[in-house]
């Protein structure tokens, strides 16, 4: 089956950070977009985000007013998968599980039209084993964007084992006409970008947990050391604890190298439920007036 050469209608499944994130930039391009949520209240906090990520890109001039009301009108709530019978492409972004994830692509068989694309912006998971579970592999991609993905350049592309050629080049356009630059990975844990990142963070919290350094001097060492522009366990705290966790593990299994034991203390604040900025403690407490650290 030949794959849809042009998109127009691009269904996000996922209304969370990321989801949000990639519907604000795909609705920016020109696209129509359906945002879809099994909790339709997360829908309507997802709208309200990409307003106010709009708005600030308005302030600061990246976009004008028209641009984002434009924008704002091509963005649809989907309550139902139903809806995406419509779409040219769909984009995975609910929680980094695979068996939710497995559950998506079950239910979209019915829904999506043969030449639609499929795509899932999983951080870690396999794409050729996800692409596997559905009815589509050769029109299966790994279209992995960046968290905050209105301001982060980057989209890493993994193909997995049956992509089709067709199926690559049209999302290097796709990805290409959203303004971002790609890297290409290859179908391996975590890909690029989370391998090497993921590791540093939870090497962050085995300094933490091993005493060598306070979280106040773990990130001001970073940020001032290394000119990274959040300190790792800040950033921990933006990506989610529960998906740095699970990121770990996806290396730990995968690549069985014990250089990739997740830090109890990082899986200590998953089991506490403290995610980090989406449950306003993390690695520091939100809930003050400025963020402090919580040990
Ligand atoms: N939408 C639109 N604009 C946004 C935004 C959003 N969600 N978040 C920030 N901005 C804009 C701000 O308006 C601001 O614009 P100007 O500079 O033009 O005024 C600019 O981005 C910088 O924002 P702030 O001034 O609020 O804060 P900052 O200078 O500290 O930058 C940051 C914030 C861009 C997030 C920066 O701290 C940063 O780059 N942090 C590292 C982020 C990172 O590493 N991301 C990758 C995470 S890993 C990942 O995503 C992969 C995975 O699978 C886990």
């Amino acid at each position: 089956m030949a794959v849809i050469e042009e998109i127009r209608t691009v269904g996000v499944i996922g209304a969370g950070q990321m989801g949000n994130g990639i519907a604000h930039v795909c609705a920016l391009a020109g696209y129509s977009v359906l945002l879809n949520d099994q909790d339709e209240s997360r829908i309507d906090a997802a709208l309200d985000t990409i307003q106010h990520n709009m708005s600030r890109q308005v302030t600061r001039g990246a976009i004008t007013h028209d641009d984002m009301m434009g924008a704002l009108k091509r963005i649809s709530k989907a309550t139902a998968l139903t809806q995406f019978e419509s779409v040219d492409l769909a984009i995975e972004s609910a929680t980094e599980k695979e068996d939710v994830k497995n559950q998506i692509f079950l239910t979209l068989r019915p829904i999506l039209r043969p030449d639609a694309m499929l795509a899932s912006n999983t951080s870690s998971i396999s794409i050729t084993r996800l692409a596997a579970r559905t009815d589509r592999p050769d029109r299966f991609i790994g279209v992995h964007f960046m968290n905050p993905v209105p301001v982060m350049k980057l989209v890493e592309l993994i193909r997995g084992l049956a992509t089709s050629q067709e199926t690559y080049d049209t999302s290097i356009r796709f990805v290409e006409s959203l303004g971002k630059t790609i890297a290409n990975a290859e179908d391996f844990p975590a890909f690029i970008v989370n391998r090497v990142l993921i590791p540093m963070i939870n090497e962050a919290v085995y300094t933490l947990y091993e005493g060598v350094g306070s979280v106040e001097a773990i990130d001001k060492a970073m940020r001032l050391g290394a000119n990274h522009p959040m300190g790792p366990l800040e950033l921990a705290d933006f990506i989610g604890l529960d998906t740095c966790l699970s990121i770990m593990q996806v290396l730990n299994e995968g690549l069985a190298d014990t250089k990739y034991r997740p830090c109890p203390l990082l899986v200590k604040y998953v089991e506490a439920g403290w995610l980090g900025r989406k449950t306003q403690r993390g690695f520091y407490d939100y809930r003050g007036e400025r963020p402090s650290p919580t040990r």
